[in-house]
């Protein structure tokens, strides 16, 4: 099925490894040229070679997103690189483990600053630039700690019900400009990111990061994780041209982790 995704302009938050880079690499198969973001260098410029391949424009940004000027920096290069915006994927995030009273001041602001208001300020700053195009798409990545009791995930589930909230209030603004704003909403997927995460996690849960995989991978109707590529072809599909009528919607990525009817 051809997604109409050829040409478009499409920027991706942290998307220099992980899921991010997996929707960069879905929608570049696609021919959709691609805006992508992260903070180490090296990883950045590997994505950007692997993005390249499929002969589309790639721009690589280095920011910070856990701030206003971040996310406006981001979005400036990227309508200045690419030459304008079609599409807005709102993916930079990830859960830090902690309790009520081991997770800190600092802490929490970089898990806040990360998981939701880049998301918004982001979107603050694109949406003057998705508004020149028709069908303009945006899409959120949160997760299913934001649906589903996930003891341990305290610095996700709080930004991630949120975003639930976010995407339906800008869905509904931006509606009458054709812009239709959706979540996806991704479970337990295997990202480097969570090596270090499971240890964690295993310390807030008194088990071990073996422990931790396991636990996760048998509450699923599947029995096992993700892997990102899943993540990226749903998202293609959901900023793509063929999805036309559904907005304001969440959509679970999560191999039945979810069990509310
Ligand atoms: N993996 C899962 O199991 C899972 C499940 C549900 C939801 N999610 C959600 O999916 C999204 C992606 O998760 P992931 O596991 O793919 O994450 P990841 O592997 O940790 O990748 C995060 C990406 O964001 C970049 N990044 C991190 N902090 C940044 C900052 N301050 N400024 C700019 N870029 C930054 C990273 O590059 P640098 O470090 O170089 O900056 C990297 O490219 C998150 O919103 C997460 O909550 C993930």
């Amino acid at each position: 099925m051809d997604l109409g995704l050829k040409g478009k302009n499409a920027a991706i938050t942290g998307s220099s490894q992980g899921i991010g880079q997996a929707i960069a690499l879905a929608l570049a198969e696609e021919g959709c040229n691609v805006a992508i973001s992260g903070r180490n260098q090296e990883r950045l410029d590997a994505t950007a070679k692997q993005l390249e391949a499929f002969g589309v424009k790639v721009v690589a940004i280095n920011c910070d997103l856990s701030s206003e000027a971040g996310c406006k920096e981001f979005v400036e290069k990227a309508v200045a690189g690419l030459g304008g915006l079609n599409i807005l994927v709102n993916n930079v995030g990830g859960m830090i483990p902690g309790t009520l009273e081991s997770l800190d001041e600092a802490t929490w602001a970089t898990a806040l600053n990360l998981n939701l208001m880049a998301a918004v300020y982001t979107t603050k700053y694109a949406v003057e630039h998705l508004t020149k195009n028709d069908h303009a798409r945006i899409l959120n990545v949160s997760g299913i700690s934001g649906t589903q009791l996930l003891p341990g995930s305290l610095t996700t589930t709080i930004p991630n019900t949120a975003i639930i909230g976010f995407s339906k209030l800008m869905a509904d603004q931006l509606g009458k400009n054709n812009i239709t704003v959706n979540n996806i909403c991704p479970g337990m997927t295997s990202t480097e990111s969570w090596g270090p995460r499971a240890e964690g996690m295993a310390k807030v849960r008194g088990t071990t990061a073996d422990g931790v995989r396991e636990a996760f991978a048998s509450q699923t109707m599947l029995g096992r994780w993700a892997e990102p590529e899943e993540i990226g072809k749903v998202a293609a599909f959901l900023v793509s041209d063929v999805n036309s009528y559904m907005t304001g919607t969440t959509v679970e990525v999560c191999g039945g982790i979810t069990k509310y009817i």
